[in-house]
């Protein structure tokens, strides 16, 4: 159908990648790396250079998000996935709760299923629909995804647990730099860095607050559970406070990251945030005024604000759409997360996708389907 749309050369966008995972590093962080010539890839990651960019990350991280006192920034290989396991074996006392609204919530909630020794139970919605999560009596680990990367759905309210006994645990993965939680109703936040800050997967962040610590090193001392040492948090949690991780960790994805962080501070979160906004109201008020597109997401509390889903008429077929683009290097990966099966675009509004970019983008698409 779309096979002869040829790009007008001035809609071109300055960088194709759209995708919503692994996303866009800027080509400068990698010239960057470059630079440190024999400093750092192929040393020691217990020794200085490395520890030092390891605490330079962390204090990134500290003033961006502005982390209350205590909080501490743990850091380990093996991502989010790796995470749900080691949250689920680690810091579930005896049940964990958990606020369902797509493919990546819904794993997590899998992931603890299966531990024997916990008791979980599912609070879902459609995909499509958001929820925010609250407190239940009964359970121990209140379990929510900041931004459901599967379906573009971000939580709009965070509250605050009453019962001091119980913790919030939060997949920020695809949400975290750009939707702003307050910290203080958090326990622990974590999130992989192939999204929002412009690194590769493999690797973890996790923000701890201390009755996270304090109930992590308890299960690990008097619960007798069995936990593998890689999922210790005791380890990660004694290496991150040396600057270091558990295992070898990847160096280049470190230092990444850290250029990300670096770059968003220059701005601060709130007009990191604002700039996020005006992303998202781009993309959603383009599908509002296009009879042949629709938001994915009905109610506007939920709209993500780093991952835009719109449903395209099923005339004018995504994969198509999607393949043309490929083939002339204008955008790589806008389409729907698989297992949803929707004839929808997901675009990616992360901070290193520029307005402009997009505003090309959704030119792009309205012109394609408007030719037909
Ligand atoms: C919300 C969310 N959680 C978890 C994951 C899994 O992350 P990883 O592949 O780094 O383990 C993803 C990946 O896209 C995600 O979007």
């Amino acid at each position: 159908m779309f096979e002869h749309f040829t790009v007008p050369s001035e809609l071109v966008p300055s960088d194709p990648r759209f995708g919503v995972g692994p996303s866009l590093i800027p080509v400068e962080f990698i010239r960057d790396l470059e630079k440190t010539h024999h400093r750092l890839l192929g040393t020691g990651h217990r020794k200085s250079e490395v520890r030092k960019l390891v605490n330079e990350l962390q204090d990134g991280l500290r003033t961006y998000f502005k982390l209350p006192a205590g909080y501490e920034v743990v850091l380990g290989n093996g991502g989010a996935t790796f995470l749900w396991d080691m949250i689920g074996l680690g810091l579930v006392e005896k049940s964990s709760l958990h606020f369902i609204c797509g493919e990546f919530s819904e794993k997590w909630f899998k992931a603890h299923s299966l531990i024997p020794w916990i008791k979980t139970a599912e609070e879902k919605v459609e995909n499509g629909q958001g929820i925010n999560p609250y407190e239940k009596i009964g359970y121990d680990l209140i379990c929510t995804t900041l931004n459901e990367t599967s379906t573009g759905v971000m939580i709009s309210d965070l509250p605050k647990l009453k019962n001091s006994e119980t913790l919030m645990a939060i997949d920020a993965t695809s949400g975290a730099g750009q939707i702003a939680i307050n910290f203080n109703h958090s326990d622990i936040y974590y999130f992989s860095p192939q999204k929002v800050f412009a690194s590769e997967g493999g690797f973890y962040v996790s923000i701890m607050s201390p009755k996270a610590i304090e109930r992590a090193l308890r299960i690990e001392k008097d619960m007798g559970r069995y936990i593998p040492e890689c999922m210790k948090w005791s380890h990660a949690i004694e290496n991150s406070r040396q600057n270091q991780t558990y295992n070898t960790p990847s160096i280049s994805t470190i230092f990444y990251m850290n250029e990300q962080v670096k770059l968003m501070n220059k701005l601060g979160e709130e007009k990191v945030i604002e700039l996020a906004k005006k992303k998202a109201d781009l993309l959603y008020s383009w599908a509002e005024k296009k009879e042949y597109l629709s938001s994915f997401v009905k109610d506007v509390r939920f709209r993500s604000h780093t991952v835009a889903t719109i449903d395209v008429d099923n005339k004018f077929r995504v994969d198509e759409i999607a393949q043309v683009l490929r083939s002339q290097n204008v955008a790589y990966d806008i389409e729907s997360y698989r297992k949803l099966n929707r004839n929808q675009l997901r675009i990616a509004l992360f901070h290193n996708v520029s307005f402009e970019n997009l505003e090309k983008l959704t030119k792009i698409i309205s012109k394609m389907i408007e030719s037909i």
